[in-house]
């Protein structure tokens, strides 16, 4: 097959051909089944564990997402709506663990450990998480009844986001990323085959997949849980309404809240290149991108989106 990025190089419009690629991010990005995998802390061989032995229950959740699109408030949301009847906010496990710790990836976590990990002695509903897109998920996943909820994001703030993410360990520029980002090379990309592989999926079985943007989730998050908690299966009674349980879980899962808690400034995580939680927290704003990024780069990046979203009603 040929290489995808050799193909995008030539057929994606004003990608500049001086796109940093020697950046620490970059080197360690693979294609694999048409995306470009960060192999580094997601082996392949995860993936294709995953893919051969998950068995989907009709009840299990999964969260999905790109990453840098609000992977972390969304798991948090999920997690709290799901066990509202089991745990109060104040001893909910939120507050000594990290969504991620809660809602645990399925190919950077379970499958990593393990080829064949026992996952029957969760209770129901399962609740797991990925970054895959939608082609490269288990079968039994697409064939089952369980739902996903998948989160994306103006994709300019993502760059701002995943810039600053890493560099921890790479001294790159946002200018490298967005370059990276044109060419559809980032971990999980291209940003819209992997938007549009759940966009399609949500249109055609929507009471499987929802797709949810940061976005509206920032502008009222009281509605858009309110959604959430529906199509989960886990609705608040009109009660629960009125003696403002969702405004509670809403305030709980805000970004100062969680940001906050000692867990999310403090600890340190297990098994990974990542240095700590804290990453996670940056400042969860909407347009922040406009600080880094000029207007002809977004204009350039827009051009590019319309070539590649276009033949579907999907927009950003
Ligand atoms: P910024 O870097 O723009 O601040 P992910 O969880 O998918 O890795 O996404 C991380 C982004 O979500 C970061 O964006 C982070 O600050 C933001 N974020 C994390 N928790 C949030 C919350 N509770 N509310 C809003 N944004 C949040």
């Amino acid at each position: 097959m040929e290489s995808k990025e050799s193909s995008l190089e030539t057929s994606t419009p004003n990608v500049s051909p001086s796109a940093a690629a020697s950046n620490a991010y970059a080197l360690g990005l693979t294609q694999f089944q048409g995306f470009w995998i960060p192999s580094t802390r997601v082996p392949t061989s995860s993936i294709i564990s995953f893919q051969k032995y998950f068995q989907a229950l009709d009840d299990d959740i999964i969260v999905a997402s790109t990453p840098k699109a609000g992977t972390t408030w969304l798991k948090a949301l999920v997690f709290t709506i799901v066990n509202h009847h089991s745990y109060t906010l104040s001893n909910t496990p939120l507050n000594s663990a990290n969504p991620h710790q809660l809602i645990p990836f399925l190919e950077v976590k379970l499958y990593r450990k393990n080829p064949n990990p026992d996952l029957s002695k969760i209770p129901s509903p399962r609740l797991f998480s990925t970054h895959l897109p939608y082609p490269m998920l288990a079968d039994s996943i697409k064939h089952s009844n369980c739902r996903i909820i998948y989160i994306t994001r103006n994709p300019f703030d993502i760059i701002v986001s995943l810039w600053h993410f890493f560099r921890f360990m790479d001294d790159w520029s946002v200018e490298d990323c967005f370059e990276m980002f044109c060419r559809g090379k980032e971990g999980c990309g291209s940003f819209w085959d992997h938007a549009l592989g759940y966009w399609n999926m949500s249109l055609e079985k929507p009471s499987n997949v929802f797709f949810l943007r940061y976005e509206e989730l920032k502008e009222d998050p009281v509605a858009q849980t309110k959604r959430l908690a529906e199509f989960l299966g886990f609705p608040f009674s009109m009660e629960e309404e009125k003696t403002g349980v969702v405004n509670q879980i809403v305030d709980f899962c805000i970004f100062n809240n969680l940001k906050d808690l000692e867990v999310n400034k403090t600890g340190k995580m297990a098994e990974t290149i990542l240095p700590s939680y804290k990453l996670y927290f940056r400042s969860g704003k909407v347009g922040d991108y406009v600080n880094y990024l000029t207007p002809a780069a977004v204009e350039r990046f827009n051009n590019i989106l319309e070539e590649k979203l276009s033949g579907s009603c999907l927009t950003f």
